[in-house]
Formats: structure tokens, sequence, C-alpha cells
């Protein structure tokens, strides 16, 4: 049985060209993608990269590419990324990793991003995931209470025991929608709460291509209309 994610990322990591500034995912489908990167690299080629979580840095220098100072740059080349879910218009839900925040600013900010999955992660409709909402802890008890309004339950993201605190410091709360319909209405609501800093919900028009990587060791790039290629 061939591993789907890692046939994915392969593939992803096939439109890398010399000299590119590349986004780097958070997640074991992304893993992938940056240990043949770094395979690159050690063949020669000259990348450098920004790395969307302390996670994804350690590794990515770990396997000899070079980050770069976010602060400092415009504009990527090229950034390459796993999701939890991908719906048929290609609207995602990211955040499973709790790297949602520097996952969008890459995305949004990517001449080009490539989401990476394995078969499992396409469904009809977003929302069986529960949805990734980052909130900053100051008034979190408001902030959740807020978000449950809209229609979901709530569970505060727990890790060893303790509130999971993301890379910026913040809190994740994992929204259960069942069903999202309309993810851009959905997420305009969710970022007008005070205290809330991003959602999970990435928008299909900043999604170049997604990768579907299959058990059978096959490989589809998905046009927009859905995923019947
Ligand atoms: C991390 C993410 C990941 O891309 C998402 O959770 C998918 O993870 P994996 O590739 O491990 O299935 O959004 O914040």
């Amino acid at each position: 049985m061939m591993d789907a994610k890692k046939q994915a990322a392969e593939k992803a990591v096939s439109f890398i060209q010399e000299g590119m500034l590349i986004g780097l995912g958070t997640g074991s489908t992304a893993y992938w993608a940056i240990q043949a990167l770094g395979e690159k690299v050690k063949g020669g080629m000259h990348i450098t990269a920004v790395a969307s979580s302390v996670a994804t840095e350690e590794l990515a220098k770990q396997c000899g590419i070079t980050l770069v100072d976010f602060t400092q740059h415009t504009q990527i080349d090229l950034s390459i990324d796993g999701a939890d879910e991908v719906d048929a218009q290609h609207n995602l839900i990211k955040g499973g990793g709790g790297a949602l925040l520097r996952e969008k600013i890459i995305a949004y900010n990517s001449k080009s991003f490539l989401v990476i999955v394995s078969e499992t992660k396409l469904v009809h409709y977003l929302g069986k995931f529960p949805l990734p909402v980052e909130i900053v802890p100051f008034g979190a008890a408001l902030t959740i209470k807020n978000l449950q309004a809209l229609g979901c339950t709530t569970q505060l993201r727990q890790k060893e025991g303790k509130d999971f605190i993301t890379d910026n410091g913040n809190l994740v709360v994992d929204c259960a929608f069942e069903t999202i319909k309309e993810p851009e209405i959905l997420d305009a609501k969710i970022r007008s709460i005070p205290g809330v800093v991003v959602s999970g919900l990435f928008d299909h028009n900043k999604v170049s291509q997604v990768i579907v990587g299959r058990e059978n060791g096959s490989v589809s790039l998905l046009i927009p209309e859905g995923f019947g290629c």
C-alpha cells in the first residue's frame, strides 16, 4: 500500500523551481513535502523558505532548507500545505495542527498555493472535521459563547492536560458545525467576533491546485469544478 500523503507531497515539490521562495505548511503531509524539498536542496537546488510553525521551522532546518525572516518579505512564490477537509469547490478546513494563523498568512500571500491531501480528506461539504478557530486568551469564555451562538458546539483544545497554546500565544477552539454550506459567510461571521484571531476556513479563491494522493499510488491534480478527474 502506498503512502497517499507522501505521493501528493512529492508531486507538489516537483513544481518547485530554482530560486523560489517557498511557504512550508505544517502537519504529517507537509512533513513529506519538507523531506522531498530537503532532498532537492541536497541535490544542489537553491531555494529559500518560510515556515508556518515552530515545528516546521525545526524540521526544515534539519533538512538543510534555508529559512528567511518573513517580516522582510512581501511575496512567496509557491506554498505547499495539507488540509483537514477539502470541499467540492476547494474551500478548506485547516488548523488540525494548530498552525492556522501562520498557514493562512502564508497561503494568502503566495503566488501559488498547492494543497496536498490523501483522498480521505475530500468531502462534499465541510464541517465533519470540527472547525479550528484561534482566539486570544483575554475574554476567552465570552468569545467561546459568541462562537456557540453561531450554531456550533465547542471544545477548547487541550494538549497533555493543559490548554493548547499556539505559536502565537493564543488558544484554539474546535467548533463542530456538522455541515458548512456557505464557508465564506460563516468565516465572515466568525471573524466579526471580537477575540477571534482567525478561523481555519480557507477560501477556494486562494487555492491554486489540490493534489490528491491515493492509496493505489496514483496522484490527481484537481480542477476547481469538483473531484471528477
Ligand atoms: C495544521 C494543518 C494541517 O495542514 C492539517 O491539520 C492536515 O494535517 P495532516 O497533513 O497531518 O493530516 O492545518 O495546522
